[in-house]
């Protein structure tokens, strides 16, 4: 095994002689002759333990300890005084700098190597611990790591048994992931609902978005799949998916501690159909009682529906889409969230002439 490297420091020979003798039996010594030239010799290699003088000429013990207790190097190192005061005072004042013992000399040989033996006892110890504390953080970042991964997979997959059953609207979902981000960093930084905003993981939110239309695997394929207008009847069967959405996610949420990120996706799920004069379903919400991701994620996906193609209708160009968002300011949509939509409107459409 190898031995541990004990540096003693002492301006005076015979105390070096003295307890080189002492120690050498057990550790590697060090005798160096005074404050500055320990410092050099860390400079090149490092040790267990510091025994340390603190009358000296030049630089003292307490200055030499406040130096190495300042660097990264040799904070960690721990440092013993070895002092022929016996005062109280000079005890405290050496072990408020950071000493981890106070031996007055002169000292009697046994009892040093048992105090050492002590100190480099728990020192090891504190070293142990302090890798396994490193070990153990590390191991629970690799675990959420691995369940944010394991969630983002879900939820992915999730919005594609949407994609796949959902063949008239293809595409959707990821559209409209894309500019319900774009939507989102145009409110960050903003004044409008800064600090409901603040507080969200726009990572989250939008894995959440992808879920908003997660009700339509509870829907019929002959109604959700039909290559024409949905009848009055089939339409409010295709208005239950704001309904069947919230309760698939609510399934989740029993199983899971990650209560704010499946809240927005049921809040989105739930809400996406509401209008702000409250003419919308399911509930006819009006206003600020739709919940604000809620309110968003209406804006995208009616633009996605309108510059997408439809077996019964032909795509709007970019600008008429936005033409019939503005004009629907204050009766469909939240008129601050209009207002940023106008803002990034051009980014939309660079991400969309990009599908
Ligand atoms: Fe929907």
């Amino acid at each position: 095994m190898e031995r541990l490297k004990i540096m003693l420091v002492d301006d005076n020979i015979t105390n070096l002689t003295m307890g080189k003798s002492a120690l050498a039996p057990h550790y590697d010594v060090f005798t160096i002759p005074s404050g500055e030239k320990l410092l050099k010799v860390l400079e090149r290699t490092t040790a267990d333990l510091i025994l340390l003088d603190v009358e000296m000429p030049e630089m003292d013990g307490y200055q030499v300890i406040r130096i190495l207790k300042s660097s990264p190097g040799t904070a960690d190192i721990p440092v013993i005084f070895l002092t022929a005061r016996t005062d109280m005072g000079s005890e405290l004042e050496g072990l408020s700098l950071g000493a981890i013992d106070y031996i007055t000399k002169p000292f009697s040989p046994p009892l040093l190597l048992k105090r050492l033996e002590v100190h480099l006892l728990v020192e090891a110890q504190r070293r142990q611990l302090q890798n396994y504390n490193n070990n153990l953080q590390c191991m629970v970042e690799e675990k959420t790591r691995a369940v944010l991964g394991l969630q983002r997979a879900v939820f992915d997959l999730l919005s594609e048994v949407v994609e796949y059953r959902d063949d008239v609207t293809g595409g959707h979902i990821s559209r409209t992931r894309k500019y319900f981000l774009i939507l989102l960093n145009g409110l960050a930084g903003g004044r409008v609902y800064a600090s409901e905003v603040a507080s969200w993981d726009f990572e989250l939110m939008v894995l959440s978005s992808q879920l908003h239309d997660i009700g339509k695997v509870a829907i019929r394929d002959s109604i959700l799949q039909k290559p024409g207008p949905l009848t009055a009847e089939e339409f409010e069967e295709m208005k239950k998916h704001t309904v069947y959405g919230p309760k698939i996610i609510e399934k989740i949420e029993k199983n899971t501690s990650e209560r704010n990120f499946i809240s927005h996706a049921k809040n989105m799920a739930a809400s996406h159909h509401e209008k702000w004069d409250g003419s919308g379903y399911p509930l006819g919400l009006t206003g600020l009682g739709i919940p604000l991701p809620g309110r968003l994620m209406a804006i995208v996906d009616v633009y996605d529906a309108l510059i997408s193609r439809r077996p019964y209708k032909e795509p709007l160009g970019h600008g008429q889409a936005v033409n019939i968002i503005r004009c629907g300011s204050g009766s469909h949509f939240d008129p601050a969230l209009v207002e940023v939509f106008l803002n990034v409107a051009e980014e939309i459409r660079e991400a969309a002439a990009t599908e």
